[in-house]
């Protein structure tokens, strides 16, 4: 049985105690023409994929590994802001079913007390400039008790920071409500427009200073937040504001 509460997300549920990577298995799936909406989740990930082709510990017992097949009709470009719109459905979804204030940072973590505890992988299809499907997968550290001297420092969990277990299936099930609300409004435009309060009420990153590292040279400045668009406005040191795409360049906090 399920314990989702959702109109969409879920319908088709895919659970494993061990894969390989639940954006691999959603992406085979959606080739075998998995319905929008299918989730996919596992225990244990034996071959997690993060960002930049590093992989990703996913122990079992302690995370939430996910990751949803979407088949939106819009632009790759559209398509990309869903990994903001899985960030915000992870902090709000985190606040509502364990009370804690976990802040995005623009635009693929969460992070709690400034340390990581979510990292999104939005992988896409796309024909002709037209989204085939659309995979955000997402990992959340849940009841990690330590993580290894590496990334200690920059690592936690839910109960590291709570203090107490915490049960998955409850985050599971408030990030995916999250999903549906914050997909709905986004599809009102296909844009961040009517998104990007909420959004940067929630950044970390707001009104800190950030390095900006472009291939065509690093800046520093001030984060104003997201505009319609998603990409992160920057006001620099001369006074001039650039919008920040993401993929394009990684931004640091300083
Ligand atoms: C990152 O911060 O580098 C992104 C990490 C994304 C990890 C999640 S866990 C569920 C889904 N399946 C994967 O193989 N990766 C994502």
């Amino acid at each position: 049985a399920s314990m989702l509460h959702t109109q969409w997300i879920g319908t088709r549920l895919v659970y494993f105690d061990e894969t390989d990577s639940t954006n691999t298995r959603a992406r085979k799936l959606a080739e075998e023409g998995a319905p929008h909406g299918t989730l996919v989740v596992a225990d244990r990930q034996t071959a997690g994929k993060g960002r930049r082709g590093k992989s990703w510990v996913s122990p079992a017992g302690t995370g939430i590994w996910m990751s949803m097949v979407l088949r939106p009709s819009m632009s790759p470009m559209s398509a990309s802001m869903l990994t903001l719109i899985a960030g915000l459905a992870v902090v709000r979804g985190v606040k509502e079913s364990t009370g804690l204030e976990a802040m995005i940072k623009w635009p693929n973590d969460a992070v709690l007390n400034g340390k990581k505890i979510c990292g999104i992988l939005t992988e896409m299809s796309t024909e002709v400039e037209c989204i085939r499907y659309v995979i955000p997968g997402i990992g959340i550290n849940v009841n990690m008790d330590g993580f290894p001297e590496e990334i200690k420092a920059t690592a936690t969990s839910l109960k590291l920071e709570a203090g107490r277990s915490i049960k998955r299936s409850l985050v599971i099930a408030a990030v995916a409500d999250n999903f549906e609300y914050y997909y709905d409004i986004f599809m009102k435009t296909c844009d961040m427009s009517g998104l990007r309060d909420d959004y940067n009420k929630s950044l970390v990153n707001l009104g800190r200073e950030v390095l900006v590292l472009d291939p065509r040279g690093q800046y520093k400045g001030k984060a104003l937040g997201i505009d319609g668009e998603g990409s992160l406005l920057v006001r620099r040191e001369d006074g001039n504001v650039s919008a920040v795409i993401s993929g394009e360049v990684s931004v640091r906090g300083i």
